[in-house]
């Protein structure tokens, strides 16, 4: 091992990263932010053990059993903390050595002392460590096992401190792989606070530097809050260091901002407001912190694939972009400036993490749109609350409302109406309206916690016996029944090998059938569940297939010799629009630029659904050409094939990787033709030649959330079904309209031309297209759009037609921008009321950007403004309203 000390955080990275190495363990490469499809359990990677988690469950094989990595990691709950404390952060980097099924508490105890004392060179007199004291509740007493490993390498009995399960107790959520933990504290002397040594008190004397969790069991939670703790199938180790505080150890600084990741980006923020860190302004401080911190995740973020937008994480996204916006500005910081944040933070970080280099200029484009849209946010805030402020009082809701809606800080409400003269006392009901918002949410989380009990469970059933998946081969398979579980009424069956698809990468499970080997009684495949690398099939009893009866008991027994079939037809249209899909993002790319990132996909039998990062809506141009490039690669007849590789190699050949995607050693590649065009990994299965999807039609492009575009595709069959549905259609039209087919259009304008004369006119707007044009936002479909040359007085019918086509309850928000006046309308279904978005709001948050007022009822309101040039921003401010309302 080096005697020289470990100083900048890069030789504190390395120095960890090697001294495991030497030990055995492989070295990972940082897995995404994005957690992969195979954990929806939390929204962003919190842990260095995340994207482990299938290997500690024993439902994936890990590429050893001794790993090391340093993981970039994001947590949402400190985003309040940071700047306040000296150690919170959102983003940061955790360093941890991982046994699964390999050494245990001792070694995991002996290398953290050699490394700890010789590696990084604490004095091992200043060294303290806690170990697990027992929980009544969880049925587990003192550990004594690690106190005896830590007085085997030579700590004192007196240094060993016992603490319980909040401390020293660790778990990834409610349910999952956790154990008790044994932690490393540097003492750093009674300058630091009065305490003897670590949990006295909250005081920093004692810094925790090192967690090492000893994973034993495999945690469910009931709803009464008790749990329940079942052996995983191997002891296992789980450790983190978090990198910057440790550089705040060795490089000797009182907080992580001062260390050598921070500093630069301090110093950018004193240049640029011209005032200096830490000379007495506590507010510049922390406003400064925010900045730093806010910028290194707002690029790690971006470069991970995670845009702006109102939903999940492009909303924690665009949350601390909007933080970070608003503390430069409060230390006077002027024009836009998180572009040159992100510079910085290449420059510092780009050598650890070269993704960040290489997409340097495409963060900067989201960075830049969403400062000008926050701007603009900004300043129709600041104008609502100028109205307000001239109409007297400003109370804790409008407060609230602000701050909901505009993402306008509550602090920015107190100075301004300070300015003004005006007195504020609305903050003790805006602090309530907003515990009341947080309980909401974090009962929202709740629900979506960490699998529940029965993923428990199928994780045992999975565990059990693996399947070998057949299914890119065969279609059918004689095997054997390895596993049953009945649970909440389904019944979840393994097979020994399976040539079903399980769910997964976008694409859906297969369907088909399952047949005793005799024939005589049969299921049908309901659904087929992800594990790790493995399955589970959820099976229905269905008309026996075999000899024609109904099986309605369907027993499975466990060693039963069973025909698995996948229904061929599905499985083939599913793979045309699955190929369709790497076709299309390839064109979409080449179309558009390399900003295009899959942020989502759905392949089915019946379509295809490929949603990507785009700023704005395609033009018929762009789609025509996209669509065009498709069919030629379809005509070309181009080989598909599927290569598995190192990710190495993949990487070179320029593969395009879906973001969350969990990266093995060894990756599926999917190449059509030479490669040149479309090369992605990906599980999915595939046609063989591209001729076999025959053609490719859009059927449909709209947006699914801020940033993001939404194309629908058909192939095949269903596509040819299409065409011939619009041709039948045409000609019901020529028959009607008693003209030849080509004549239809001009027969039809005449007609118009005669109905204007007439006392009907024909409408102008076309409510079926703009209904059809409806984004959903948390699952509540939402128009939002400008019409042309429809009066005020119709406006308000207009919007609720289009209402009535939405399929489902729903708000429609209609602006007419005439010469000098712009109408705007909002129409909200009754139950989308009940949630909280009443038209009034809405139309009054639109209306303000325009310089007009209005109001109505929660279901229907309207307003007029004089200033029709700023109709897309009222829009733009009306569709931000809907989706803080509905809490998106
Ligand atoms: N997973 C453990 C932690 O995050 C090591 O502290």
């Amino acid at each position: 091992m080096s005697t020289t000390r470990p100083v900048t955080s890069d030789e504190i990275r390395e120095t960890f990263l090697r001294f495991f190495e030497e030990q055995g363990s492989r070295r990972l490469a940082s897995a995404s932010l994005v957690p992969a499809q195979h954990d929806p359990s939390v929204m962003l990677t919190t842990a260095g053990m995340h994207p482990l988690k299938p290997y500690f469950l024993g439902a994936d094989t890990p590429p050893s059993k001794r790993l090391t990595s340093c993981q970039k990691c994001f947590r949402t709950p400190d985003i309040d903390n940071v700047g306040v404390t000296a150690r919170h952060l959102t983003f940061f980097e955790m360093l941890g050595n991982f046994s699964i099924g390999d050494y245990f508490k001792r070694e995991a105890i002996a290398y953290a002392w050699k490394l700890t004392t010789e590696g990084f060179g604490f004095d091992p007199e200043k060294v303290f460590v806690t170990v697990f004291g027992g929980d009544e509740q969880l049925g587990l007493g003192v550990d004594q096992e690690s106190i005896d490993f830590w007085l085997e390498v030579g700590v004192p009995r007196e240094r060993i401190v016992e603490l319980g399960r909040e401390d020293n107790f660790w778990q990834a959520g409610p349910n999952g792989p956790c154990g008790p933990c044994t932690e490393l504290y540097l003492d750093r002397g009674p300058d630091y606070g009065p305490a003897t040594k670590p949990g006295e008190d909250e005081s920093d004397r004692f810094m925790e530097f090192w967690n090492l969790v000893l994973m034993q069991y495999d945690q469910t939670t009931h709803e009464d809050g008790t749990s329940t703790l079942v052996p995983l199938p191997a002891n296992s180790i789980d450790t983190g260091m978090g990198l910057n505080r440790m550089a705040m150890l060795l490089q000797g600084k009182e907080t992580i901002f001062e260390t050598d990741q921070f500093a630069p980006l301090i110093a950018l923020a004193e240049e640029l407001s011209g005032k200096t860190y830490e000379s007495g302004d506590e507010a510049a401080d922390r406003a400064m912190r925010i900045l730093a911190d806010h910028t290194r995740g707002m690029t790690f973020l971006i470069s991970d694939g995670v845009v702006p937008s109102n939903e999940e994480r492009g909303y924690v996204l665009r949350r601390i972009m909007r933080r970070a916006v608003v503390q430069g500005r409060r230390i006077g910081i002027e024009g836009e400036f998180l572009g040159r944040f992100l510079d910085v933070v290449v420059d510092t970080m780009g050598e650890a993490y070269p993704e960040i280099r290489q997409r340097r200029e495409e963060i900067r484009t989201w960075v830049t749109s969403e400062e000008q849209g926050f701007g603009r946010t900004l300043a129709a805030g600041t104008q609502l609350l100028d109205t307000l402020l001239q109409q007297g009082t400003v109370s804790g809701e409008d407060a609230f409302r602000l701050h909901d809606t505009f993402g306008f800080p509550v602090e920015l409400t107190t100075e301004i109406a300070a300015e003004r003269g005006v007195e504020w006392t609305g903050q003790d009901e805006f602090d309530r309206l907003m515990t009341e918002q947080r309980e909401r949410s974090k009962a929202g989380s709740r629900r979506g916690d960490h699998g529940g009990a029965a993923a428990g469970s199928i994780a045992q059933l999975v565990a059990d016996q693996p399947t070998e998946f057949t299914g890119y081969a065969h279609l059918e398979e004689h095997t054997t029944v390895s596993g049953i579980l009945e649970r909440d009424g389904k019944t979840y069956l393994k097979l020994a090998e399976s040539p079903f698809y399980a769910e997964g990468g976008g694409q859906v499970s297969d369907s088909g059938t399952i047949v005793l080997e005799d024939g005589s009684e049969a299921a049908t495949v309901a659904g087929v569940v992800r594990a790790g690398d493995d399955q589970a099939i959820v099976v229905e009893p269905s008309a026996g297939v075999g000899d024609g009866r109904m099986s309605q008991d369907v027993a499975f027994e466990h060693g039963q010799r069973v025909v698995a079939r996948v229904d061929r037809r599905a499985r083939h249209a599913t793979e045309c629009n699955h190929t369709a899909t790497h076709l299309l993002h390839a064109a979409l790319r080449e179309r558009l630029g390399d900003h295009v990132h899959q942020a989502g996909s759905s392949v089915r039998p019946d379509k295809l659904r490929f949603d990507f990062s785009h700023p704005s809506k395609l033009d018929p141009e762009d789609l025509r050409w996209v669509e065009d490039r498709v069919n030629e690669q379809i005509l070309l007849n181009q080989r598909v094939r599927a290569l598995t590789m190192p990710i190495d190699e993949a990487k070179a050949l320029g593969a395009m990787a879906l973001f969350g995607e969990k990266y093995g050693d060894v990756v599926r590649m999917v190449e059509i033709g030479d490669g040149s065009f479309s090369r992605e990994l990906c599980g999915g299965t595939h046609v063989r030649s591209t001729a076999e999807i025959g053609v490719f039609k859009i059927t449909g492009e709209g947006s699914s959330s801020a940033n993001v575009r939404r194309i629908e595709a058909i192939t095949g069959p269903v596509a040819i079904d299409l065409l011939r549905e619009r041709d039948g259609l045409l000609d019901e039209i020529a028959v009607a309209a008693k003209v030849p087919a080509a004549q239809v259009v001009e027969r039809i304008a005449k007609l118009r031309e005669q109905a204007k004369g007439g006392a009907t006119a024909l409408p102008v707007v076309d409510e079926g297209a703009l209904a059809a044009e409806a984004v959903t936002i948390a699952d509540v479909p939402v128009v939002v759009a400008r019409v042309e040359g429809v009066s005020s007085k119709d406006l308000p019918a207009v919007a609720d037609r289009v209402k009535g086509k939405l399929g489902g309850p729903g708000v429609v928000v209609l602006a007419a921008p005439g010469d000098d006046k712009v109408a705007i309308v909002v129409a909200v279904g009754p139950e989308i009321v009940e949630r909280g978005v009443k038209a009034g709001d809405i139309v009054k948050a639109a209306a303000g950007v325009v310089g007009g007022g209005g109001g109505g009822k929660p279901t229907m309101a309207q307003a007029g403004g004089k200033d029709p040039s700023k109709t897309d921003e009222a829009l733009r401010v009306a569709h931000d309203a809907i989706a803080a309302a509905l809490g998106s």
